[in-house]
């Protein structure tokens, strides 16, 4: 099976197949940029969380990517979902999730929002003291207030959220005011996402464990439920550092729960995991088609279809990805090609170094590990719709979002 692609890829005659499909075929169906979803690898990472965390309430973090064939598909394998706008959790309810079964995220929540939550007895996340009235006008019942406990995770430091000075949850201080007010359920954090390794999260949970023993000390008040964010990392590019798997990172959570709660003398929380990326992200394959070679001094481009508009994150975060060519996969590479994109800037570019046969124009280009923050986080940007995205199982495939058109785009314009 190729690299970091979903667990059902096979390459039969020089073709990549996922979930018993060809990827070509799925191309010349539904056009490209298509990103392609693996029910079987997005069903596997659920079962998994779900396996290694059996007495926790799975989330699954929506804004990895908001789909409602998604946020179905891991709901019939028994995930609520983490939702962090009004739009997000429509899409959550549009998949049936029960409002019981919903987190509700923001660090700018609108009254709109409060009262949706309010109404579907979603529980909802406070974020700010200022949040804390609000929250109690739009009665809500369910509550989980976000401490921001001062630990810098290994990450992006756009998305790193649990240090001092983040934008998100409240320093200690505020949060014990905002318990004192609100009497929650329980508490939330979250320290970033794409996350290699367990550390910084472990300690993240020893010291929430002492700000729950400061909580019970000051107020008399013990949190009933701890969530505990998502985060768990997944490798793009075959240069990435290797995350620990599912089971490994899940158990090492709750490993320093357990001790950590019993040192200071709490009642066992019940547990709340929001993964998204690791569930989504490794599912997904890109597709793109090759419209011109083009050599540059030392560097060949081979231009695509899409780019900074359906996946911004190499952009964003300098994330790195790798590719095949999906209809010539069993020829040996014959160099080393940048991936730009067809947008009007220089740094649209994709891929910077990745080993190819030599491209030419028709050649379908393969992303693997793309499921998760790209189409999520996709623009207009020059005027481009966005891609469509289907789930395939069984050697079929269902259309999980429809491609935009031109026409949808100049529906808005007045
Ligand atoms: C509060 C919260 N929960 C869960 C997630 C999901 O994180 P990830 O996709 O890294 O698992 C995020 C994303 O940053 C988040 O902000």
């Amino acid at each position: 099976m190729p690299e970091l692609f979903p667990d059902t890829t096979s390459v039969e005659n020089g073709e990549i197949h996922v979930g018993g499909v060809r990827l070509t075929a799925l191309a010349d169906e539904h056009g490209t940029p298509l990103l392609v979803l693996c029910e079987r690898t997005l069903r596997a990472r659920a079962q998994a969380y779900r396996a290694a965390a059996p007495d926790a309430l799975v989330v699954y973090g929506t804004k990895a990517f908001p789909n409602v064939a998604v946020l179905r598909t891991l709901a019939a394998e028994g995930l609520g979902a983490d939702v962090s706008t009004l739009g997000e959790l429509r899409f959550a309810l549009a998949a049936g999730v029960a409002g019981e079964r919903l987190v509700v995220h923001g660090n700018n929540k609108d009254d709109e929002e409060l009262a949706e939550a309010a109404r579907v007895g979603a529980l909802v996340v406070v974020d700010s003291l200022d949040e804390v009235p609000r929250a109690e006008r739009a009665d809500v019942e369910r509550t989980l207030v976000r401490v921001t406990l001062g630990v810098e995770a290994d990450t992006h430091e756009s998305i790193r959220t649990g240090h001092v000075g983040s934008k998100f949850g409240l320093p200690p201080t505020q949060a014990l005011e905002a318990i004192e007010r609100l009497r929650p359920l329980g508490l939330h954090v979250h320290i970033g996402s794409q996350l290699t390794s367990a550390e910084a999260a472990r300690e993240t949970i020893d010291r929430l464990a002492s700000f729950a023993a400061e909580c019970r000390d000051e107020l008399g008040w013990v949190a009933q439920v701890v969530d505990l964010g998502g985060g768990l990392a997944v490798r793009t590019s075959p240069d990435d550092p290797a995350p620990p798997p599912v089971a490994e990172f899940v158990r090492s959570l709750l490993e320093q729960v357990e001790p950590a709660w019993r040192a200071s003398g709490l009642p066992a929380p019940r547990l709340i995991l929001e993964p998204g990326r690791s569930l989504v992200g490794p599912a997904g394959v890109t597709l793109y088609r090759v419209g011109l070679v083009k050599r540059a001094e030392s560097v060949t481009y081979a231009a695509i279809d899409g780019g900074m508009s359906d996946n911004p994150r190499p952009q964003l975060y300098g994330a790195r990805y790798t590719a095949l060519l999906a209809n010539r996969a069993d020829e040996p590479p014959s160099g080393t090609f940048r991936i730009a994109g067809k947008h009007c800037e220089s740094g649209d570019v994709l891929i910077d170094r990745v080993e190819l046969p030599e491209p030419v124009r028709g050649d379908l280009l393969a992303v693997p590990a793309s499921g998760a923050y790209t189409l999520a986080m996709a623009s207009n940007y020059n005027g481009v719709p966005r891609p469509a995205a289907v789930l395939v199982a069984d050697g079929r495939a269902r259309l999980a979002r429809r491609r935009e058109t031109v026409d949808d785009l100049l529906r808005l314009e007045t």
